[in-house]
């Protein structure tokens, strides 16, 4: 028990202390490791918003190639919305996951963003397209 407090300690401190370590092929590796079992059924393998889950669901998955990231788009954005979700959506907190794992996904989410941001892949929600181009 004493553990486990301890643990929920150290676990709140680091989420608060968190600063983003440097990217690497390692650490994006872990990334796509890690995506692949808890992101693509809503995401999809490339991360278009097409998972299997993503039909049934309202709001739709996010694509990450072309829709607007309202948290914002830095590493530590993603990373905050991996480590606390979307409340009110599907899109839980990953907060189970290692500081680490979860740094690993915010950069492999932006790699699979890629620079083709603000350039449209397949058809995207027309709000969004608008507001990419201000
Ligand atoms: C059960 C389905 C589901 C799973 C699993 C899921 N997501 Fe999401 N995700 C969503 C939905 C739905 C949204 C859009 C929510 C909204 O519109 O606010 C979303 C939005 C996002 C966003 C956009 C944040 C923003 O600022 O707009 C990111 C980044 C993201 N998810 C990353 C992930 C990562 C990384 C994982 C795996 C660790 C994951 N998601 C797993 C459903 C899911």
């Amino acid at each position: 028990m004493r553990k486990a407090v301890l643990v929920v300690t150290l676990f709140v401190g680091a989420v608060a202390l968190a600063a983003p370590p440097a990217s690497s092929p390692a650490l994006l590796e872990k990334g796509k490791a890690s995506f692949t079992l808890n992101c693509v059924p809503c995401h999809g393998v490339a991360g278009a918003g097409d998972g299997v889950a993503a039909a049934a669901l309202n709001p739709k998955p996010r694509n990450f190639k072309v829709d607007a990231f309202k948290n914002g788009e830095k590493p530590e954005n993603v990373f905050k919305t991996v480590s606390e979700g979307i409340p009110t959506t599907v899109m839980v907190a990953f907060a189970h996951l290692t500081e680490e794992e979860r740094w690993s996904l915010a950069y492999y989410v932006l790699e699979l963003r890629g620079p083709g941001v603000g350039k449209p892949v397949a058809a995207a929600p027309a709000a969004d397209a608008k507001k990419k181009k201000k």
